[in-house]
């Protein structure tokens, strides 16, 4: 049963599609204070799950987190914001229940880090709407969550295949070479990045022809090889004269506007740009409709960045830190001048004052940024979203944003933002998975192998033998880091296993994929949803099942060669070394040292189950579900989930077939 609570006029953030009429009763559960306050009294074994795209563990516990959508490449578990605000948790223990706190401003979540046993939520302002939610168990309370909110996006099924990525490939010749490489050294692939290289000085919707002289070309030469080229968008438009989106965006009131009534002005990577203000229908369409520039060169897939926004500095800022640091650096600096001064310098990227400065027109109101801040990278993937249902309804367009909130899970998938080449952030992109899950991110996954940093072999390995799972499967890195396409190392084939492993687990992927979306389910959950009684399962923070059949427990620590793994009941282990190289060895129930070497695969497949698992190709477009071999436990059966892959309504073309061992 869902109960809403209104208090004051909150801002309609779009996050649900469900109306459900307000209840007179009193709030359960929590205490409110009436001034956007919101108690919980936490036992002793309660476990708190959800809050997105959050850092630390599965269970939030003993933390105080910061709903504030936020650029921060350099995150660790100091962090308190990331790049998405998902308000939804689950305490699970003395009480049972769902709750998500719908407001688009900042809100934290002290989740027993103040005081142990107390959960303290509190919003800006009072204007929010609560949603309570209670259920059979965390599984159901899920599902009328997500029924609340609405379906999870479905990316074409292209999607799901391996894709490169590097910010740093500057032209055309870099693109063919990737491609080259790859097929070279037989490691399949389906798309490559373009990143902000392909642009015209940074430029949305413009190409650079001096580098990329026949983008319509080269889109074509890669589809023949099964690629596809997926181009980045930064929230971000250029100020430039003669620039058709920011001539246009200036003359109809497009950009979010100072307090002065005239464009706002920040800088990201062009420089001085304005910000869309995805917060007006016509503007969201304006945007949007920009796509069809590049899927008319035949692009199909796009991935928006810096929308949160990013705000490397405001003007004004900069011309006071500038006239500040003078006055420091003409007389001796000291420790304080010398702390002022650099923290001067690092306090102009994504300076919170900064986020006051500007405003959105909301039907002819104008509403502070900060106030609705959460809001706007959803709002920019809308924008696409629905200009290209308009453009191309023929099929699905993949996209996937760095910045969200509940709702933009309608829209398109969510990368887990900028991370690191370290093993940390191995561990830490899965315990996002099942929180993004709960709140209708299904289409997510890592930069593998990590995005800043210098990565190593070992490392690739191991990410990859964690990501191959997730459905968004791409290497990214930062320019000047060291390069990472899978050729550039020694043990190239053990990399290109693993890449023809995850081909031959695509159908099954997908499926679960599908029943997830199509079921309001999560694609990977926690042990304990499916083992509740278990209080290991309870506690088990670097397992995850996939689906209903699978169970991952990857290797996220250097020179490991294996690692404990717990098993809620008895499990086949899978062992591959190639994909048509497996060991299978029925496990007990209990605690396990399992070895993993390093160019080893290691999962489990549940009790009395059995996945399809296909022969890999070159790329998703080349899969042949007719010819599926089943892996697991003999006499059990599994339901196939298929469809075109491209269809807008998959219900249109949706196929379940039963599979047996
Ligand atoms: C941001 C993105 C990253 C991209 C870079 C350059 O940091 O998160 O993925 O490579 O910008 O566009």
């Amino acid at each position: 049963m869902i109960k809403k609570y209104i208090y004051g006029e909150p801002f309609p953030t779009g996050a649900a599609v469900k109306s459900i009429a307000a209840s007179e009763d009193k709030l359960p559960f929590f205490e409110s204070d009436n001034k956007g306050g919101f108690s919980y009294a936490l036992s002793e074994n309660d476990i708190v799950y959800g809050l997105g795209e959050q850092i630390r563990g599965i269970n939030k516990r003993g933390w105080q987190y910061v709903s504030w959508n936020y650029d921060n490449p350099n995150h660790h578990e100091d962090t308190r914001s990331l790049y998405g605000s998902h308000n939804f948790i689950i305490v699970s223990g003395q009480q049972t229940f769902g709750a998500f706190f719908d407001y688009a401003g900042k809100m934290e979540f002290d989740i027993g880090y103040t005081k142990r046993s107390e959960m303290r939520i509190t919003a800006d302002k009072n204007d929010l709407i609560v949603y309570i939610i209670t259920g059979e168990n965390e599984k159901d309370i899920v599902k009328q969550f997500r029924q609340l909110i609405g379906r999870s996006y479905i990316p074409p099924f292209w999607a799901f295949g391996y894709g490169q990525s590097r910010w740093g490939y500057k032209n055309e010749q870099d693109i063919r070479t990737v491609a080259e490489q790859h097929k070279a050294a037989g490691i399949p692939l389906d798309s490559i990045y373009l990143d902000i290289d392909y642009m015209e000085r940074y430029k949305d919707f413009t190409v650079d022809k001096e580098r990329f002289p026949d983008l319509e070309k080269l889109a074509a030469d890669m589809k023949e090889q099964g690629i596809h080229l997926v181009p980045i968008i930064d929230a971000g438009v250029k100020i430039e004269d003669g620039y058709d989106v920011y001539e246009e965006g200036v003359r109809e009131n497009y950009f979010c506007k100072n307090a002065e009534g005239g464009d706002f002005v920040g800088a990201v990577w062009p420089g001085r740009v304005h910000f869309p203000d995805f917060l007006q229908p016509e503007a969201r369409k304006w945007f949007g409709e920009k796509y069809s520039v590049l899927t008319k060169l035949g692009i199909e897939g796009f991935w928006n960045d810096m929308n949160e926004p990013a705000i490397f500095y405001t003007e004004d800022r900069l011309s006071d830190t500038c006239a500040e640091i003078e006055k420091l650096t003409s007389g001796n600096m000291g420790i304080n001048e010398y702390f002022r001064f650099t923290g001067m310098v690092a306090g102009l990227n994504g300076n919170m004052g900064d986020y006051d400065k500007f405003y959105h027109n909301v039907d002819g109101k104008m509403i502070k940024h900060s106030e609705v801040h959460n809001l706007y990278g959803m709002n920019m993937t809308r924008s696409a979203f629905e200009a290209l249902k308009e453009i191309c309804p023929e099929k699905r367009t993949l996209f996937f944003s760095r910045s969200s909130y509940i709702g933009a899970h309608r829209y398109g998938g969510i990368w887990q933002g900028d991370n690191k080449s370290w093993w940390s952030h191995i561990l830490q992109s899965m315990q996002q998975l099942p929180a993004l899950n709960m709140a209708g991110f299904l289409f997510t996954g890592s930069d593998t192998g990590g995005f800043g940093c210098d990565t190593t072999e070992d490392l690739m390995l191991r990410w990859l033998q964690y990501s191959l799972f997730t459905p968004l499967f791409r290497n990214h890195s930062a320019d000047g880091t060291r390069f990472q396409e899978l050729y550039r190392f020694d043990n190239v084939s053990a990399a290109a296993e693993m890449i023809k492993i995850r081909y031959s687990l695509i159908p099954y992927l997908y499926s679960e994929f599908l029943k997830a979306a199509l079921n309001d389910e999560m694609m990977f959950k926690p042990l304990a949803f499916e083992f509740p009684g278990d209080d290991m399962a309870k506690q088990t923070e670097d397992q995850l099942l996939l689906g209903n059949e699978l169970m991952i427990a990857p290797v996220y620590k250097q020179n490991a060669l294996g690692r404990y793994v717990y098993l809620p009941e008895e499990m086949m282990l899978i062992r591959m070394s190639a994909w048509d190289k497996y060991e299978t060895q029925i496990l007990p129930k209990g605690h396990h040292y399992v070895d993993v070497k390093l160019d080893e695969l290691v999962f489990f497949i549940r009790s009395n189950k059995a996945i399809p698992f296909g022969k890999p190709t070159a790329n998703t477009g080349e899969i042949d579900l007719s010819s599926l071999e089943m892996i697991g436990f003999p006499n059990s059966t599994y339901l196939l989930y298929s469809d075109n892959g491209y269809s807008t309504e998959p219900e249109e073309s949706i196929k379940i077939s039963a599979l047996s061992k």
